[in-house]
Parts: C-alpha cells; structure tokens; sequence
C-alpha cells in the first residue's frame, strides 16, 4: 500500500516536472507583490492562518496554485481568486521567488537582490490567541506519529513523504518544517473532510483523531525541541480541564515566586502545584480562603480569588507537567505505601494514592508522586498533629497519627520518588 502511493507521488513529480515553467526569482519578486501582505515579504505567513511558504520547493508551490486556480483539488476563497489571476510563468517565477529563502524565512544564498530589501527579513513575531484548551496536545505523541505511523490503526508514518523534521526530499511533497502548528492543523482536517483533494493525504488523515492532529501540529510548533521518542509513545494524550488554562497561566503568576512559574517549585519547603489534580487544588485553594485548610502565608495568597480564578488557576497548573524531586527511597517506605502496616493498623497508601503515586483526582485523592519530600513531611505531620483537619472523614488524620517519625520519613521519602 504504500508503495502504491509512493509511485502515485512520484508519477505526479515527473509530470508535473515536464510541464514545468522556468521560473526566475527575480521576476517573481516584483510578482510576489501582492503576496506579502499576507504570506510576508520573505514567505512568513504573519499569521496562523497564512502559510509559511519560504523555502518550500518550487514545484509544489506551483503544483498549489494551479489547484486553487482550476478550484478542483483545493479551493479556498482568499487563494483561489489570487491564483487566478496568475499566468503559469508568474507562478513559475513567485514559486521560484519564495522557494529562494530558507524554510525560516532567512535571505537567500544566490539572489542578491531579494537579500538586500530589507523589507525581506522583517519576520514580524506572531502574536496569536491563546486557545481555550479543552484538552493539552501533546508533541511527543505527535513526534511518535509523526516518525513511526500507527499500523494498528492504518496511520503511515509522515515521514516517509515529508522527510527528518518537515523536510522533505522529494519535490512534490511540501516541506512541513517551520509550518505554522494552526496551519498545519487546518490542512489535515481539510484533507480528512476531503475539501482538498490528495490520494494520499485523504487516506491518511481519514485515520488521524482530532487529538492525532492536535498532536503533529503541537510537534511542529518546535519539531527540535522534542527528544527520541519511540514508537510506543504514539498513544493520544488527552488531558482536560474545567477551568481556562490560559487565563488561569495570567492569574498564577502571582504564585510564581514560591511555586515557580510552571508549578514546578525551587525551594523545598513549597510543594510543586504541576500536574497536581484540578478538583484537589481548586479544593485547596477554596478553603485556603475560608479558613478551613490553616496557612497565614496561603490565606493572604489566595484571598482576592474569585471561584472563576481558582477554577481557572487550579487548571492551569494541572495542565503542567511535573519535574519529579530526587529522593532516597528504602524497603519501609515502600512497604508502608504498598501494603501499610496491619499490626500498627496503618492503611496501605496505594489504596488512595493509586500505585504510581498520582491519586484519583476524581475522588479527591491528590498526586503525591514526585512532590518535595520536605513537603510531604511538613504534611503528614500536620495531619499528626491536627494542624491540618481539612480531610475528608479524617481519613489521613488517622492514617497519620499511627506513624512513627522514622516511617513518617521512609514513606515521604518513597512518594517523592515515585515518577
Ligand atoms: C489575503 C491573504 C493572502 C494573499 C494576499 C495571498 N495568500 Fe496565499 N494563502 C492564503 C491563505 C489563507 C492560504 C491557506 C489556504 C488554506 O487554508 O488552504 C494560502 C495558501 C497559499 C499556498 C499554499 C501553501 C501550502 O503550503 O500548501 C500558496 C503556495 C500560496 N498561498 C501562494 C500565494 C501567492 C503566490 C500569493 C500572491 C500571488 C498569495 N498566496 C497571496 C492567504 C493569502
Ligand atoms: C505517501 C506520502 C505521504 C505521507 C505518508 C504523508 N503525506 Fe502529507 N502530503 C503528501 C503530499 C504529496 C502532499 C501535498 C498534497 C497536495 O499536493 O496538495 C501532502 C501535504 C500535507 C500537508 C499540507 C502541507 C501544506 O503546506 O499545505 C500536511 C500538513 C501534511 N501533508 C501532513 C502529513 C502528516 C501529519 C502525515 C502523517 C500522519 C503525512 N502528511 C503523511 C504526502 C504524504
Ligand atoms: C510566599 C510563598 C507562597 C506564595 C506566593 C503562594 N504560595 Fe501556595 N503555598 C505556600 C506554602 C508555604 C504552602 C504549604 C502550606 C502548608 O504547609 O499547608 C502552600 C500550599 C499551596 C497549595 C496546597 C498544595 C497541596 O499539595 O496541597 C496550593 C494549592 C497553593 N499553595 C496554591 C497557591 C496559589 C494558587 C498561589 C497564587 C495565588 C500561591 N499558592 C502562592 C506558599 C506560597
Ligand atoms: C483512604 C484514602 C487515603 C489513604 C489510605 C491515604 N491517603 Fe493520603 N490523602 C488522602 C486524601 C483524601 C488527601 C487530601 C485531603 C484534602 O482534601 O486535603 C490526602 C493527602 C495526603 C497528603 C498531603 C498531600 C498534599 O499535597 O498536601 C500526604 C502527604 C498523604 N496524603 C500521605 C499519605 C500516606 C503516607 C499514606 C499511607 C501511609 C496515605 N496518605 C494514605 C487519602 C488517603
């Protein structure tokens, strides 16, 4: 099968070779005019929705025109009246124009004259709305996608066609590589829905979910910035959340100074707020406020936050992603959170805390799993010592009361290194 589509592609590239136009950059500068309002001066799309076409290989650029001109295979209503007025020597010539730059939009390295506008590397910085998340796509997932496919579901790895990183060998098949991610999304759905037309990417992306999607353009906002990533991790990661992350990341910042900026906290003594459940922070939070969880430094915090902010903060920092603590972990600690401790009638932490340490959100049992050890301490002996009463039915007031300062530190000490 895929071979089949591989010879597809490679049959549309020799012909589309043959009927190919010379084009000369210079010319298409002047041509490209009308082009830069949206697309740049150096092929930077100034935003989302208009395509980066710097660097793209010629051929495809022209391939995309003639689509929108004919309104067959791909039509859109800002592009197909551009295209149309356009000869096949004017798409030749701003084809071969755009393709001069680099894929970041960098001057090209023969044509002089379009290196020298300085007009030409004005990438104007791309401001965009932050989306609503209703889940948190993942780049790793999308990388693994991306590099190995997904048999068990039909999904052909992109890389085969669109090269390491987006950048592709074969002159036909576009260069994904510094692509905006919406972009990029836009296409795939559009593809999906078969209002543009490839045999290949029909296929494909009739395969791909929406998190799928999410994912490749959430790879592509940054494809470098991602490591190895194996086969196994393309499963969809779908996180989501009540509150709004984004606007909650604008309240948070005055938790930043103890709980850092991204929930992971410097100094041990404040515990780390990423990945940490949404339902238990917001519950903290809210009775940080009212007085039933006692903390003077919290109290003050939290004490102009409305519902809305905590609601929304609460999802930000869930939305983050731990940096677990280092901790020296022995055979007590483990016992004690694996199986308790029945002649001292301590109840088995997995119980509540679920086996890798990351709790059921959903019950109100909070992660433990990689929290600051001194943290986790300071808290078991409030719960001890009833400094803390905020627990449901007392459950960890009289899980607490019966550890001894040494299993106290062994199992504190066990969930900071849980991962
Ligand atoms: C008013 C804004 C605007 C102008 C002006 C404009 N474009 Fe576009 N262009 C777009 C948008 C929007 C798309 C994406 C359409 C879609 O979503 O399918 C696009 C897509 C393209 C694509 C396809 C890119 C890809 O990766 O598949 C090419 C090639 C392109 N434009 C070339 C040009 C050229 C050449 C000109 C000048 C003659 C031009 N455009 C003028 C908005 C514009
Ligand atoms: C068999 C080769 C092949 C495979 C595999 C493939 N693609 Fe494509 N892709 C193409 C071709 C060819 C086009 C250009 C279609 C056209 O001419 O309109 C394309 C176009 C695209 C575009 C639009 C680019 C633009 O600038 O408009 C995106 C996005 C894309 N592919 C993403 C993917 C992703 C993600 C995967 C993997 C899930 C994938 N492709 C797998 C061949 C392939
Ligand atoms: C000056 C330092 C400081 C600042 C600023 C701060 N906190 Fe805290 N936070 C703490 C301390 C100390 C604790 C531990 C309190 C205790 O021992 O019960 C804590 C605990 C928490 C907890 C409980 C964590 C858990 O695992 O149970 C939450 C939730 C929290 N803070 C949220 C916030 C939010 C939201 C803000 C910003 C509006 C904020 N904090 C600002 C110091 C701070
Ligand atoms: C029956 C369920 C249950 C069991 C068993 C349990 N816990 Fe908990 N634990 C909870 C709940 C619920 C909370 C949160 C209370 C609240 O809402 O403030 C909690 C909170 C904690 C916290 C504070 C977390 C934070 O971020 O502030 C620590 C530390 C903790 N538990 C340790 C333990 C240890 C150690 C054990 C085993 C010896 C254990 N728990 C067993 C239910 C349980």
């Amino acid at each position: 099968m895929k071979k089949v589509l591989f010879s597809i592609i490679i049959g549309f590239s020799i012909l589309s070779h043959a009927n190919a136009f010379e084009g000369d950059a210079k010319a298409g500068k002047t041509k490209a005019a009308t082009c830069t309002a949206c697309h740049g001066a150096n092929g930077i799309g100034i935003m989302g929705a208009y395509p980066n076409i710097a660097g793209q290989h010629a051929d495809y650029i022209v391939k995309q025109l003639k689509a929108f001109k004919a309104n067959s295979d791909r039509s859109d209503p800002v592009m197909s009246p551009m295209a149309a007025a356009l000869s096949e020597q004017d798409m030749a010539d701003v084809a071969a124009y755009f393709a001069s730059f680099g894929r970041d939009g960098s001057a090209p390295a023969v044509t002089e004259d379009a290196a020298s506008d300085s007009s030409a590397t004005s990438a104007a910085p791309v401001t965009r709305a932050p989306a609503k998340a209703v889940y948190i796509a993942d780049a790793k997932s999308g990388k693994a996608l991306y590099e190995h496919g997904d048999k068990a579901r039909g999904i052909t790895a992109c890389i085969d066609c669109h090269g390491k990183e987006g950048n592709s060998d074969v002159l036909i098949n576009p260069n994904l590589s510094a692509q905006h991610p919406e972009y990029i999304e836009k296409q795939l759905k559009a593809f999906k829905a078969v209002t543009r037309h490839n045999v290949a990417m029909n296929q494909i992306s009739g395969n791909l979910s929406d998190e799928d999607i999410a994912n490749l353009g959430a790879y592509f906002k940054d494809p470098a910035a991602v490591g190895e990533v194996k086969a196994s991790a393309a499963m969809v990661v779908v996180k989501s959340f009540t509150g709004d992350v984004a606007e909650g990341k604008i309240k948070a910042v005055t938790c930043a100074a103890c709980h850092g900026e991204d929930g992971n906290a410097l100094v041990a003594m404040y515990p780390s707020l990423a990945g940490q459940g949404e339902a238990y922070l917001v519950k903290q939070i809210t009775e940080f406020k009212t007085g039933v969880r006692q903390d003077p430094v919290m109290a003050g915090m939290v004490a102009a936050l409305s519902a809305d902010d905590i609601q929304n903060i609460s999802a930000y920092f869930a939305s983050q992603t731990l940096n677990p603590a280092m901790a020296e972990t022995s055979a007590r600690g483990k016992q004690l959170y694996m199986s308790g401790d029945a002649k001292a009638g301590i109840t088995a932490c997995v119980a509540c805390h679920s086996i890798n340490g990351k709790g059921m959100d959903k019950a109100g049992f909070p992660s433990v799993a990689g929290q600051s050890p001194t943290y986790l301490k300071s808290q078991l002996e409030k719960f001890r010592t009833k400094a803390r009463t905020n627990d449901t039915n007392s459950m960890m007031q009289n899980i607490a009361i019966k550890l001894t300062k040494k299993d106290l530190d062994a199992v504190a000490n066990y969930m900071a290194s849980l991962k």
